[in-house]
Order: structure tokens, then C-alpha cells, then sequence
């Protein structure tokens, strides 16, 4: 136990070590000023973020560490070891070149994790830290540790999908933003949110994969929705995301979005009766069949009540004959 201490407390100062360069390099690297530039980006709030720059340099954090060999680089992520079967040659390279760099932090500010943008058209746009001891995905939210006290001024969280939409809006006045990282939103990331505040606002891209990335928030959100929860989802157009939209049209026409966002209930209705004809008993049923295993997943609440009459209103059937269908297929207990 001591052990697993001690090497995380390594790989925590080897990512505060990278994070320096990767800053410093950025002071020196034209192109990706004018890059952040182009983006709408000032120094300050690249300086907030502690943005950085990777150069096209395929062993440049040997600069940086004694040792360039040390095999806590592979656990922290910033290096990549080549198989010797091609033989020779270089063996040991750089995971981050030639990209503007983002610091993932914890919530103690400590750094677990980087995501790298390519400047240019290219694949990946986005390069990420793979899972470390320090970096669990599904677990970590960007902006977080940045977004604290503003998310207990604000009152809310806003959850988004990039990096660039949470230093967009932290820009333009919202700072009380955080991203998932284009993995989906999953019950850990809500848990979080909620522990932060009770009203969390998801505003996902306009695009399909922004949509799709709603319904799964949604799904997340029912095991840990309740009466003293607000959450609320907002769409934007298509083309948009909430950088490119604020970018556009300004900070209060996102407060406007903020405002007019629609309530977890609502959008939870608007899911069940997507694609089904409630003009027809099928339609109806098949509502029901739907909304069945999320409901099942709700805490008993007022929330959960309301949401149980709506769908017994558009399904024309009581709220207790829901619970009775529901009953009837309960799983057995043990
Ligand atoms: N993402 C990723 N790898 C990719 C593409 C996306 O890890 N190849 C993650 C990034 O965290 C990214 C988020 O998913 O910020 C949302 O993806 P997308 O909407 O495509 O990117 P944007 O954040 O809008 O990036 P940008 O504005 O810089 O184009
Ligand atoms: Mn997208
Ligand atoms: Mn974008
Ligand atoms: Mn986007
Ligand atoms: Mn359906």
C-alpha cells in the first residue's frame, strides 16, 4: 500500500513536470499562439487553463526528464514504447507532438492527464492520456478543478462535451463549465456533479453525437435524480457547439439557452414517445416498455411520481396500473 503510494506520488510529479515544459514550450512556439489566437483564445485564459504546446520533436521531454528511460514515463502516458522487432532505430518516443495541449487536473489541481489537439485537419483531432493509476476516464471530469468555486457562485454546472467548449465559456463568462471528455456521461461523472451542486445544466453539441450523448446524461442522471435535483438539458442547433455558439451569437444568447433548457422530465417524455404512434395501442405500449427500465432505476421521490403520471397520461392508463406492469416484472429477489 505504501508501495502504490509512493510510485503515484512519482507519476503525480512527472505529469507537473510535463505540464511545465508543455507551457513553457507553448511561449516559444508561434504557431500555436496564433492557433489559440484564431480560436478567440487571450493569454490570460490560456494561462487559466495552463494550455501548453507540445513540439514536433519526437523525444522532447528527454529535456525534460534525467532519466528518459524511467518506466514511470510509459505509466504516466507521456511516452510510447516501440516493439524491437523492427530493430534498432529509436524505441522510445513521445506520445504528445507538434499539438496544443490541455492539463486534465484532479480536484486537487494536481495534473493526471493531457489531451493534444492537432493544429491542422488530422487524425486524431484529439490525442488523450491513455488510462493510468492517475487517469481513470470515466471517472474524471475536465475543468473541474478550475470550475469549482465559480459552479458554487453560479449555482449550477454547466456539462459539456470538449476541452475548447469549457475554456470558450470560461471565457466568455461562464466559468462554471466542465467537459466529459467525449466519453459518455456516466453515473461516476453524475455522482460527481451532484456533489458539487444540486443543478446541473448538460449542454452536449447539436450534432447527432451530441444528442446521443443527452440521452445516455439522461440515463445517468435517473439513479441519482430527486426532489431537491434540478437538471436540465440544453440543445443546440445542429451546426453548434456551445464554443462555436457563444462564439457566434454571444453570452446572453447562451443565457438565454441556460434558461430555456429543458427539465430532465420533460426531455425523459420526449424520449419515450420519440419514434412510437400513441395513437395506437401498440404505440402506447410500447412507451411504457420503454420507460419501464429506466423508472425502475429512479429512487421513489415526487420527481419519480410526476414522471409516472405523465406517462400514464400520454398512455392512457393510471399511474397505478404503471406500478402494477412494473411490479409484474420486477426481478426476482435473489
Ligand atoms: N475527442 C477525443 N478524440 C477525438 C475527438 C474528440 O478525445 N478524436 C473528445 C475531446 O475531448 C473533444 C470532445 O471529444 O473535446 C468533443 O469532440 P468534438 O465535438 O469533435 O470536438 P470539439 O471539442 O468541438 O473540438 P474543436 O472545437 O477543437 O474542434
Ligand atoms: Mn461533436
Ligand atoms: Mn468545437
Ligand atoms: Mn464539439
Ligand atoms: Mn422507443
Amino acid at each position: 500500500r505504501a508501495e502504490v503510494q509512493a510510485k503515484s506520488l512519482a507519476l503525480s510529479e512527472v505529469m507537473t513536470k510535463a505540464g511545465e515544459y508543455y507551457k513553457q514550450q507553448l511561449r516559444s512556439a508561434p504557431p500555436a499562439i496564433a492557433y489559440l489566437k484564431k480560436r478567440g483564445l487571450t493569454g490570460e485564459i490560456a494561462a487559466r487553463f495552463g494550455l501548453g504546446f507540445a513540439p514536433d520533436a519526437w523525444d522532447g521531454l528527454r529535456s525534460v526528464f534525467a532519466d528518459y528511460q524511467a518506466p514511470e514515463l510509459v505509466e504516466a502516458g507521456l511516452v510510447i514504447d516501440k516493439s524491437d522487432e523492427e530493430g534498432g532505430g529509436r524505441k522510445r518516443y513521445d506520445r504528445f507532438r507538434d499539438r496544443v495541449m490541455f492539463p486534465i487536473r484532479n480536484t486537487k489541481g494536481q495534473i493526471i492527464g493531457f489531451g493534444g489537439r492537432i493544429m491542422e485537419q488530422g487524425e486524431p483531432k484529439y490525442l488523450n492520456s491513455p488510462e493510468t493509476p492517475l487517469f481513470q476516464k470515466g471517472y474524471e471530469l475536465y475543468g473541474l478543478f478550475e470550475a469549482r468555486q465559480a459552479i458554487r457562485d453560479a449555482g449550477y454546472v454547466l456539462v459539456t462535451e470538449g476541452y475548447m467548449d469549457v475554456v470558450a465559456l470560461a471565457q466568455m463568462g461562464f466559468p462554471q463549465a466542465v467537459a466529459t471528455l467525449g466519453t459518455a456521461c456516466t453515473p461516476t461523472h453524475v455522482q460527481k456533479l451532484l456533489r458539487q451542486t444540486d443543478h446541473v445544466v448538460f449542454s452536449f453539441d447539436g450534432d447527432t453525437a451530441g444528442r446521443r450523448a443527452a440521452r445516455r446524461a439522461l440515463d445517468a442522471c435517473l439513479p441519482h435524480a430527486n426532489d431537491d435535483k434540478f437538471i436540465k438539458f440544453l440543445f443546440l442547433p445542429a451546426e453548434h457547439d456551445p464554443d462555436s455558439f457563444i462564439r457566434e451569437f454571444g453570452a446572453d444568447a447562451f443565457e438565454q439557452q441556460v434558461h430555456e433548457a429543458m427539465p430532465l422530465s420533460q426531455f425523459f417524455m420526449r424520449e419515450m414517445i420519440a419514434d412510437h404512434d400513441l395513437n395506437s395501442a401498440e404505440g402506447r405500449a410500447k412507451t411504457q416498455f420503454d420507460a419501464k427500465p429506466l423508472l425502475q432505476t429512479m429512487q421513489p421521490s415526487g420527481l419519480r411520481l410526476q414522471m409516472v403520471r405523465n406517462l400514464a397520461q400520454v398512455t392512457q392508463t393510471t399511474p397505478a396500473e404503471i406500478e402494477a406492469l412494473f411490479e409484474l416484472s420486477q426481478p426476482v429477489a435473489r
